[in-house]
C-alpha cells in the first residue's frame, strides 16, 4: 500500500506556497539541490513521509505541539547514563526494522542480531574464559555459559572479541544502580582457537525498561506493560566480518511474545537449563544453570556502534 503523496504544484510561478496540497513540492524542490546524495535520497522520502503522515491522521495543531514537546523531553531526558531517544526507537519496534533490514544480508535471510539497546557501554573489563562477570554481590542462581563464534558455514571463529552485558536480577544495569560495582555484570572475552568463549553470571530475569520519562508516558497511554523477557547481551567483533550484536532469550519467560521494546525473534530463542550434579564451582550451593548458544557471523565490515551511554 503506497503513501499518499501530493503532487500538487503551487498555482503560481514564484514556487510558493498556496495551500495544504502545494506545501510538499516547494520543500521538495529545496532540497533537491542537496549535494551529498544520500543526505538528498534520506531527507525527500522523511519528508514525504511526514507530511504524508499529516494528512493521513489529518493532525491538529493541538497534536502537532505535543509531538515537539515529546521530542523536546527525549532531549531532556538522556544524559551521559541514559539514552531516551534509542529507548523511544526500541519502543515503536523501529530499531528493530532497522536491524532486520541490515543483517541476514541484508534482510534475506533470518538473522542472529538483535537491537544495541541503550546500555552497552564501550570497554567491558577484559575478562579471562572461564572467569566471572559479577563484580559485586548480586542476587540470582548461578549461570555457566558456554558459547561458540562460528561464520555462516559453522566453521569456528579464533579471536572473536566478545562484550557480554546484562541487567542485574533486581531489574537494574550498574550504570543505573549505586549499589552495584562498576562495570557489574559486565565482561569482554575472546574465542579460543574452537571457536569458544565460556564465563560464570547469574540467570538474567525479566526488567522493566525505565518508564520515568516520555517512553514511560506512551507505555501507560497504550496500556502496555514495559518488561523486557530475561536475556543476556552480546556484542561480537572481529575484523572483516559484520559486527554482531544480539541478544539471547529464556525459553519459557512470559514476556517473549509481548517484549516492550520488539527484541525478540525466534532464532534468539536460547536454551537455559538447571544444572545437574556436581556444580562446576564450589560455592555454588543453591540450584544452577547452564546456557549454550552458537553465534553466527556474517562476512562485512567490523565496526563498533557508538556507544548510547559513556
Ligand atoms: C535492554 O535490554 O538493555 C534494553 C533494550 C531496549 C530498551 C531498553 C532496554
Ligand atoms: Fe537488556
Amino acid at each position: 500500500m503506497g503513501i499518499k503523496q501530493a503532487t500538487v504544484p503551487p498555482r503560481n510561478n514564484l514556487n510558493v506556497i498556496t495551500d495544504e496540497s502545494s506545501v510538499t513540492n516547494v520543500v521538495l524542490d529545496a532540497m533537491a539541490r542537496t549535494p551529498d546524495a544520500r543526505l538528498r535520497e534520506v531527507m525527500v522520502s522523511f519528508v514525504r513521509h511526514m507530511h504524508a503522515f499529516a494528512r493521513e491522521v489529518r493532525l491538529t495543531e493541538e497534536e502537532f505541539h505535543l509531538g515537539i514537546d515529546v521530542l523536546n523531553r527525549i532531549g531532556q531526558a538522556s544524559n551521559a547514563s541514559h539514552n531516551e531517544a534509542v529507548l523511544f526507537s526500541d519502543a515503536i519496534g523501529f530499531s528493530t526494522l532497522v536491524c532486520l533490514l541490515n543483517n541476514g544480508k541484508n534482510g534475506a535471510t533470518e538473522t542472529a542480531a538483535a537491537l544495541l539497546g541503550p546500555f552497552w557501554r564501550m570497554n567491558s573489563p577484559l575478562t579471562p574464559n572461564g572467569g566471572s562477570i559479577v563484580r559485586s554481590d548480586t542476587p540470582g542462581p548461578a549461570l555457566f555459559a558456554n558459547c561458540l563464534v562460528t561464520d555462516t558455514q559453522g566453521h569456528p571463529l579464533a579471536e572473536v572479541e566478545v562484550d557480554v552485558w546484562q541487567a542485574s536480577p533486581i531489574g537494574l544495569y550498574e550504570n543505573q544502580d549505586a549499589n552495584q560495582a562498576e562495570m557489574n555484570l559486565r565482561g569482554k572475552f575472546t574465542t579460543d582457537s574452537d571457536g569458544r568463549f565460556w564465563f560464570r553470571s547469574v540467570k538474567p530475569a525479566g526488567y522493566p525498561v525505565p518508564t520515568d520519562g516520555p517512553v514511560g508516558d506512551l507505555l501507560r497511554a497504550q496500556d502496555r506493560h514495559p518488561y523486557r523477557p530475561a536475556h543476556l547481551h552480546f556484542l561480537c567483533f572481529k575484523s572483516s566480518y559484520k559486527t554482531l550484536i544480539t541478544q539471547v532469550f529464556v525459553s519459557g519467560d512470559p514476556y517473549l511474545s509481548s517484549d516492550a521494546v520488539f527484541g525478540v525473534t525466534e532464532h534468539l530463542i536460547g536454551n537455559y537449563r538447571q544444572g545437574e550434579g556436581a556444580p562446576p564451582a564450589a560455592d555454588v550451593t543453591g540450584p544452577w544453570f547452564v546456557f549454550d548458544y552458537t553465534f553466527l557471523m556474517e562476512r562485512g565490515k567490523a565496526e563498533l556502534p557508538k556507544p548510547p551511554i559513556k
